[in-house]
């Protein structure tokens, strides 16, 4: 009877204990404000922006926190001149670093809108040596996803791997092809912009280990959203979490050389680097600058808006 009791209990236990992790930190409405500090810095992609301080974004409602509300949006209300500053956005950067953990971002809503660039990502200080990892980021309005890694000289990532996306170079050195690192695209319209918001929008969830950096999406209409992810539980096992969208092994990037401790940054820009040279192609209107200039109306759906952020470190 005890040893049947032991061969039922142990390989439960095993499974249990590889997959297992404790939440440590979780982030809801007006705690976003208190774990995350707001950035009036120039934006390094040279975007059609204006990051205001934390006053001035409190002040004109560009962020606002209230239950499981957390919105970081731009302005929509003013009209540009030409010659004068940018839109009025957000950055928010985490205060506290983190290496290897789980996040889970419970998100309502994205930005939207042609000209917008925003941006999910994590980042170590001393670009690119403590690495930088792109979980939710495009450009005007074109979807799916792509995560991103971008790393120092010696980075690769293999073709074929175990995960639901496809892979969109393999080279994550931030020093080669212009910096577009290694991507993986998802296979779900529904995990980038107007499809993503359509659909409630739904769980990003990444994990950083030694044995590699995998990136999840479920969209709030899924139906294989794990109860753990859905409610953000005080202890989660990613073994039932399925196949990732992407992952990136460590054959031939050890984990712990490329990726640093690192921020959570969450920033809105518009055209710039990257979305200013896509926007020719992307079937938006006028010029980039001169659409965010004029249009300020075109910006009332640029807005981040999240349900919480829960943190399982190991
Ligand atoms: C905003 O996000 C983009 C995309 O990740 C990044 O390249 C850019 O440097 C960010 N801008 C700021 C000011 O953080
Ligand atoms: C501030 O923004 C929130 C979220 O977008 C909105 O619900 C609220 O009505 C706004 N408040 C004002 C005074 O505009």
């Amino acid at each position: 009877m005890l040893l049947r009791l032991l061969v039922s209990i142990l390989p439960l236990a095993v499974q249990v204990s590889a997959g297992t992790f404790a939440q440590t930190n979780a982030h809801q409405g007006s705690g976003f404000l208190k774990a995350f500090s707001v950035e009036a810095i120039a934006d390094p992609t040279r975007g059609r922006v204006k990051y205001v301080d934390a006053a001035t974004a409190d002040a004109q409602n560009l962020t606002y926190a209230s239950g499981d509300h957390f919105v970081l949006r731009a302005d929509y209300k003013t009209k540009l001149s030409s010659s004068g500053p940018g839109r009025s956005s957000v950055r928010l950067k985490s205060n506290k670093k983190y290496s290897k953990a789980i996040m889970i971002f419970n998100i309502r809503h994205m930005p939207v809108g042609c000209g917008t660039w925003p941006a999910l990502w994590t980042v170590g200080s001393n670009w690119p040596s403590q690495g930088e990892i792109d979980i939710l980021e495009g450009v005007n309005d074109r979807g799916p996803n792509q995560v991103t890694l971008h790393t120092a000289k010696g980075c690769t990532m293999p073709s074929y791997r175990d995960q639901s996306g496809t892979t969109v170079g393999t080279n994550c050195d931030a020093a080669v092809n212009n910096n577009k690192g290694c991507s993986v695209r998802s296979p779900e319209t529904r995990s980038y912009g107007a499809s993503f918001n359509s659909n409630g929008g739904g769980w990003y969830a990444l994990q950083r280990a030694t044995g590699g950096i995998r990136v999840w999406f479920w969209s709030r209409s899924a139906s294989n959203v794990p109860s753990d992810v859905r409610n953000g539980a005080s202890s989660i096992n990613t073994d039932n979490w399925g196949t990732p969208l992407a992952y990136f092994p460590p054959d031939s990037c050890n984990m712990d050389d490329y990726f640093g401790d690192q921020n959570i940054i969450i920033n809105l820009t518009f055209c710039g680097d990257w979305a200013g040279n896509d926007y020719g192609e992307s079937g938006c209107p006028s010029t980039c600058v001169d659409y965010v200039n004029n249009n300020p109306s075109a910006f009332r759906d640029a807005y981040w808006d999240l349900q919480w952020l829960k943190i399982y470190e190991f």
